[in-house]
């Protein structure tokens, strides 16, 4: 509100560094220790594309996350002070590295701190789609349970089957090893040989044989333009009809249009799905599904994690911030800004 009686109104100096979200309290803590100065948007919503291109004029460092679209126009927008995109998240899809490149702009993501939590989710939606674990709960809850029935939502096993992991990383590997536990034969599919998978016992092969030997497949490939669709109607249809496919992800790996046509054909049996085309829009037909769980993009959604992966963003700031490299650049050939 402007003042009255000719007072000079107070302005507030935006801070040097804007959070496009309100994340765990460890990482904005760790800025204002560091004596910087910060804005978080307000609004417990990601920002719209107006508000984010507003917001970022004049910035130091903006610690983004996965809904964000980082791209030339919006770095331009922030200006030639920008050091550091902090992206809190493990995977960077979301940012045009080119583009930041081009500007000297260090980005930084949050590997390793999310593996195992992101791990833990695969599995979780492994054994909720084998042991139709949501449905029942549905009918429970729904007050359709007749009592206890020798053929009542019979499932498949997930001890002693065939699980397939498409994308041999870190997030990749700690699924294979819960499946340890499970006395599971774990196939891998990737570009590269991995030597942690075939130390767990898994064995490479090709995408097409992962695809009609697995019992449950898992996908753990980052989103570039080789990964898009990746998983398509072509290769729905090699996959068993008892089959469940899994995504903690990204959704465009998949293509979703096509998993709905193939979960009501019944090939793969059923899907597990955290991750979608076009968060949070979901493909027509997908929510009338039985044969599906569905989650609102949960990886990494644990208390304990959230608040690794705000630290290493803030810190990943406060390092580019302080004039040094920051350590985790997704692009270590990039110089930054003196
Ligand atoms: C979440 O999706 C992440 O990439 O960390």
């Amino acid at each position: 509100m402007p003042a009255r009686g000719g007072a000079p109104s107070i302005v507030r100096m935006p801070g040097e560094i804007l959070v496009t979200r309100e994340i765990p309290a460890v990482g904005v803590d760790l800025l204002a220790s560091a004596g910087l100065s910060f804005d978080v948007n307000p609004h417990d919503r990601p920002m719209t594309r107006e508000e984010l291109i507003q917001a970022v004029v004049g910035r130091r460092g903006v610690i983004s996350l996965v809904h964000d679209r980082i791209d030339g126009a919006l770095l331009d927008a922030a200006g030639s002070e920008l050091r550091i995109i902090a992206n809190m998240a493990v995977g960077y899809d979301n940012i045009d590295l080119a583009a930041a490149a081009e500007r000297k702009v260090f980005i930084t993501n949050t590997p390793d701190v999310l593996t195992e939590t992101t791990a833990d989710l695969a599995f979780a939606l492994i054994l909720a789609t084998a042991r139709r674990v949501v449905e029942g709960d549905r009918l429970v809850r729904g007050g359709r349970w007749a009592g206890w029935g020798p053929l009542e939502m019979l499932g498949g096993d997930v001890h002693g089957a065939t699980l397939g992991i498409l994308g041999a990383g870190r997030i990749g590997s700690a699924v294979a090893r819960r499946a340890g536990g499970f006395g599971m034969t774990v196939l891998y599919s990737d570009p590269l040989a991995s030597a942690e998978m075939e130390r767990l016992g898994g064995r490479r092969v090709e995408l097409d044989r992962l695809l009609a030997e697995s019992d449950f497949l898992s996908i753990h490939v980052s989103l570039s333009e080789a990964t898009h669709h990746l998983i398509g109607a072509r290769e729905l249809a090699r996959m068993k009809p008892t089959a469940c496919l899994v995504n903690t992800a990204r959704g465009p790996v998949i293509d979703e249009a096509a998993l709905v046509e193939a979960l009501r054909r019944g090939r793969p049996g059923c899907a597990g799905l955290d991750v979608y085309e076009r968060e949070p829009s979901l493909a027509t037909g997908l929510t009338d599904l039985d044969n599906v769980v569905l989650l609102p993009h949960l990886g990494s959604a644990s208390e304990a994690t959230r608040g690794s992966m705000a630290r290493l963003a803030a810190e990943n700031v406060i390092a580019a911030l302080a004039g040094n490299r920051p350590p985790n650049l997704v692009h270590p050939n990039i110089r930054g800004k003196a």
